[in-house]
Order: structure tokens, then C-alpha cells, then sequence
């Protein structure tokens, strides 16, 4: 955390005011709470590949929801609940499930219309969906595993590479990642589905 060092960043005390509703106590540091939620995050990934879903499941509070709680739910007492705090830019947490109902709404549409190809529609998808901001964290990872369930479950066609790094480390594929995000902001989504590569 601003040293600049991974093995720094491993060894970091976790912060006491983000370590509320942590259940597994013994975890301590920033490194250790990462694999504690990669392995978390890879059940999740298991739940989720040995079943199918349909368009009308996925796009639904229930699921993203549930998700999240599949994703979180064994380090974290709030994993699968919206947030009820802001923190600098968020949508303000007492608008959630507003602004997902018209996300999921838009969603549906774009689905039954054709409005945009699979690979554009899952990270427009994604991309409405982290600047939402749901839950208190994991909001990047769960949006990302949205767009692989959405492409793969409801398109039938490969998940997406996410610049084949693993994105939490600092590095120039989460550099480019945030780029393509603010385009994204700016209504640009060629970087964010170039980045993705489907
Ligand atoms: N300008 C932006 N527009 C949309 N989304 C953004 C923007 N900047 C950052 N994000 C997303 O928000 C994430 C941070 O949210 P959060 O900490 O809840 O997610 P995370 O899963 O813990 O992080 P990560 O995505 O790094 O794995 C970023 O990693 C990114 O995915
Ligand atoms: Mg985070």
C-alpha cells in the first residue's frame, strides 16, 4: 500500500475499521485475507460452472446477490447484502436497488432486442454494474465473474481473459483495466471489451 512492493502489500496489517464482519479471525494481513477470498472466489467459480442459468435468473437482484454470497461468504458477515455506507464517489447507498432494478431492467431489453452483440452487452453489463457499487467491497471481481457467467451461460461462448493477469496485483494489466474503466465512464467501451478479449 503505497510502497509500492508486493511483498509489503502481503505482509500489511489490515485495516481495524475494514476488518468489520470478517469471520475467519485468525486472518491478519492483506496478503493472507487475498487468499483467503481467492479460494473463496474459486468455490464460487465451481458453484457456478456445474450448473446453467438462464437470462431471467441471472438478470435479477436474487442472483447478483447471491453471487456475491457465493464469492464472499465464507470471509465476510455482509458478502451477498448491499452496503448501507458511502465512500467517496459510490452511488449513494440508499439508491442500490433502484439503480440495479433499471440496470437489470435496460438488461432484459437489450437481451430480447438484440441490441448488442454477447461480448458488448456483458461488459456494458459489467461495467453499469461495478459503478453501482452494491456491497462494501469485492465489487471489481464479482462484476467480472458476472460478465464470464453471462457470456458463457446465456451466449454459450468462452469467458472472457481480463488481460490474462491476475488483476488485484498492481501491475500494467490493472493499470490498462482502469483506463479502460474510465472510458468506459465516458461511454467509450472498445478499451474495457478489447481489454476483456472474448
Ligand atoms: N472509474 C471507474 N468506473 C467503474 N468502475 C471502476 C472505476 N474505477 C474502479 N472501478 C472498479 O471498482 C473496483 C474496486 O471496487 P472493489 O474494491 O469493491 O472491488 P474488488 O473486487 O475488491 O477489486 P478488484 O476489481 O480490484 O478486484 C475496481 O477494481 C474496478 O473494478
Ligand atoms: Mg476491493
Amino acid at each position: 500500500m503505497g510502497l509500492g512492493f508486493d511483498y509489503i502489500h502481503g505482509q500489511t496489517p489490515l485495516d481495524p475499521d475494514e476488518m468489520d464482519g470478517l469471520l475467519i479471525p485468525t486472518i491478519a494481513t492483506q496478503g493472507e485475507l487475498d487468499e483467503f477470498e481467492q479460494q473463496n472466489i474459486e468455490k464460487a467459480i465451481q458453484w457456478s460452472m456445474s450448473r446453467s442459468f438462464k437470462a431471467d435468473t441471472i438478470f435479477s437482484e436474487e442472483f447478483i446477490k447471491r453471487l456475491h454470497s457465493k464469492m464472499f461468504g465464507d470471509i465476510w458477515s455482509w458478502a451477498g447484502n448491499f452496503r448501507k455506507t458511502n465512500k467517496n464517489m459510490d452511488v449513494d447507498w440508499w439508491k442500490i436497488p433502484h439503480e440495479l432494478k433499471i440496470l437489470i431492467d435496460d438488461a432484459v431489453y437489450w437481451y430480447k432486442h438484440d441490441i448488442y452483440p454477447p461480448d458488448e452487452m456483458a461488459i456494458r453489463f459489467k461495467h453499469r454494474l461495478v459503478s453501482i457499487h452494491c456491497f462494501s467491497n469485492g465489487n471489481g471481481r464479482h462484476s467480472r465473474l458476472m460478465a464470464d457467467i453471462i457470456i458463457e451461460k446465456i451466449f454459450k461462448k468462452q469467458i472472457f481473459t481480463w488481460g490474462g493477469q491476475n488483476l488485484t496485483k498492481k501491475g500494467e494489466a490493472r493499470i490498462v483495466y482502469l483506463h479502460a474503466l474510465k472510458a468506459a465512464d465516458l461511454g467509450a467501451y472498445s478499451p474495457l471489451l478489447e481489454f476483456a478479449g472474448n
